[in-house]
C-alpha cells in the first residue's frame, strides 16, 4: 500500500515527496508524460534538489510507482490495469498538483476543478474497496479572496461573498468545497501555504517566480508600499514537513494554514536585511505610488522585453497579494508540529544572490550514466558521470 501523490514534479511537491521518502513512505505519483521511462527521467529532475542519483535509483526501485498521466485526461489516461492497480493500492492520498496559472480561466478549470474532481473519484473508488487512512488537500490562502489588513484565521477564510482576485483562488477555493462535500465519509485535511519561497536551510531553489518579482522589486530604489505592510511567506521546508507529519499523524483539525501569520515580517524589514547582505541602499517608501505603479507595472508587462517584461508580468499577477497587508494565522499547525516557520529574513539574501547568480535556473543535471552530451527527453542536460550529481541529502 501507499500515498498517491499528485504534483510531485513541482515545486513543494518535490519536498512532500522526498519528505514521506525519508520516512520510509512508499509513494505512488502521477507524472505527466508520454512513457514511465519520461516519467522516471521527469521525477529526478524534480527530486535531484532533494536526493543524489543513488538515493533516487533506490527509491524507485524499492519505494516508487510511477504512473505516466494527467489529471485532466479521463482516468488519468492510465491503462485499466494500470487505473485498477492504483486504486487498489492507494492507502492515503496527497492531492498536490494544481494549475497556477492565475491568468487561465480554462487551465484552472482544467486542473483544479476537474483535476480535483477525478483524484477524488479515485479516493472514492479506494474507499469504497478497502478504505482510505486519509485525503489531503493542498490548497492556498487566496482561496480568502479580497482582503485588506486583515489576519485571517483557518474558519473565516472562505467567505462566498467575496470577490476572488482570480481564476486561480477561484479555482482551488471551490476545490476545498468538492473535497469536503464528496469526501464526508473519511478523514480529509485541507492545507492552505501562503506565499511559498525558497529553502530555510540552504540558498538552492527550482522556483523562479516570485524570486524574479522580488529580485525586481529589490533592484527598485522607490517601492510603491506602506513600509508597516506585512507580507506572509513561508519557506518550502518547513510547508512541507508539516503536510508530512499532520498526513502521516492524526490532526486536531480539518484545516491548517500554513503561513507565518503572526509572525509575517514587514517590508522595510525585508528590504534591510536585503540592503545590509547585498550592500546596497535600501529603498524609500512612498506609499501614494501604489496605484500608479500598479498601473506602470501592467503596462510594462504588455509593453517591454526580456527580463523586465518578464519580472513586470509577474509582479502584475501578483501585485494585489503585495499589497493587501493581510496574513494568515497559522497557530493551529505551529502547536501541532512543534515548529515555526523560519523567518524570510533569516534567508532571503542567500536566496536572492544564487537565483541571481544562476540566471534564476537550476543548474539541473540529467540522468547519470548516459554518453555525454545526449539530451533526455525530459529537456534534462544529461550529467556525464556520477560527480557531476550533487550530493544533498537534507
Ligand atoms: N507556490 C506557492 O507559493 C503556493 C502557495 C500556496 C499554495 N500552493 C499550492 O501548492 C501546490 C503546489 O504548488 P507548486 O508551487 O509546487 O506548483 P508547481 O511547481 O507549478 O507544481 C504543480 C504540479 O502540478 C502538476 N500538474 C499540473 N497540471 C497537471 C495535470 N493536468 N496533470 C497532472 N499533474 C499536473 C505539475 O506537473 P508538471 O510538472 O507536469 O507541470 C506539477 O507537478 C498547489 O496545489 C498550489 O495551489 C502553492
Amino acid at each position: 500500500m501507499a500515498t498517491f501523490l499528485t504534483g510531485a514534479t513541482g515545486f513543494l511537491g518535490s519536498y512532500i515527496a522526498s519528505g514521506l521518502l525519508a520516512e520510509g513512505e512508499p509513494l505512488s505519483v502521477l507524472v505527466r508524460a508520454k512513457s514511465r521511462e519520461d516519467a522516471r527521467r521527469r521525477l529526478w529532475k524534480a527530486l535531484q534538489l532533494h536526493l543524489d542519483f543513488n538515493a533516487f535509483e533506490d527509491h524507485l526501485a524499492n519505494r516508487i510507482e510511477v504512473y505516466p498521466g494527467d489529471l485532466t485526461e479521463s482516468g488519468f489516461g492510465l491503462s485499466p490495469d494500470d487505473l485498477e492497480r492504483l486504486i487498489h493500492s492507494t492507502e492515503s492520498v496527497i492531492h498536490c498538483a494544481a494549475s497556477l496559472n492565475r491568468r487561465s480561466e480554462r487551465s484552472c478549470m482544467n486542473v483544479n476543478l476537474r483535476g480535483t474532481l477525478a483524484v477524488i473519484r479515485l479516493a472514492r473508488a479506494a474507499q469504497a474497496g478497502h478504505g482510505l487512512r486519509r485525503f489531503s488537500q493542498v490548497s492556498t490562502v487566496s482561496v480568502a479572496g479580497h482582503r485588506s489588513h486583515e489576519t485571517v484565521s483557518e474558519n473565516e477564510a472562505i467567505d462566498w461573498s467575496r470577490p476572488d482576485y482570480d481564476a486561480y483562488g477561484r479555482t482551488k477555493k471551490f476545490a476545498e468545497t468538492m473535497v469536503r462535500e464528496l469526501l464526508t465519509d473519511l478523514p480529509i485535511t485541507i492545507f492552505r501555504p501562503s506565499i511559498i519561497l525558497g529553502d530555510s536551510r540552504r540558498p538552492e531553489t527550482t522556483q523562479f517566480d516570485m524570486v524574479r518579482a522580488f529580485s525586481f522589486l529589490a533592484g527598485m530604489p522607490v517601492l510603491p508600499f506602506r513600509p508597516l505592510d506585512r507580507i506572509d511567506i513561508v519557506p518550502a521546508d518547513w510547508v512541507a514537513d508539516s503536510v508530512v507529519r499532520l498526513h502521516r499523524g492524526t490532526p486536531r483539525h480539518d484545516t491548517y494554514h500554513l503561513s507565518a501569520g503572526r509572525l509575517s515580517e514587514p517590508y522595510f524589514r525585508i528590504t534591510d536585511a536585503l540592503a545590509r547582505a547585498l550592500d546596497s541602499r535600501p529603498p524609500t517608501y512612498v506609499p501614494i505610488l501604489e496605484k500608479p505603479f500598479g498601473a506602470g507595472v501592467r503596462a510594462l508587462s504588455h509593453l517591454a522585453g526580456g527580463s523586465v517584461k518578464l519580472g513586470a508580468k509577474l509582479l502584475d499577477v501578483f501585485y494585489p497579494y503585495l499589497v493587501y497587508d493581510t496574513v494568515f494565522d497559522s497557530s493551529r499547525a505551529v502547536e501541532e508540529t512543534g515548529r515555526a516557520p523560519a523567518p524570510f529574513t533569516n534567508y532571503c539574501a542567500p536566496l536572492l544572490e544564487f537565483a541571481r547568480r544562476n540566471g534564476f535556473k537550476f543548474p539541473y543535471v540529467g540522468w547519470v550514466g548516459e554518453p555525454e552530451g545526449q539530451k533526455d527527453p525530459a529537456g534534462v542536460a544529461v550529467a556525464t558521470d556520477v560527480g557531476a550529481t550533487r550530493g544533498t541529502s537534507p
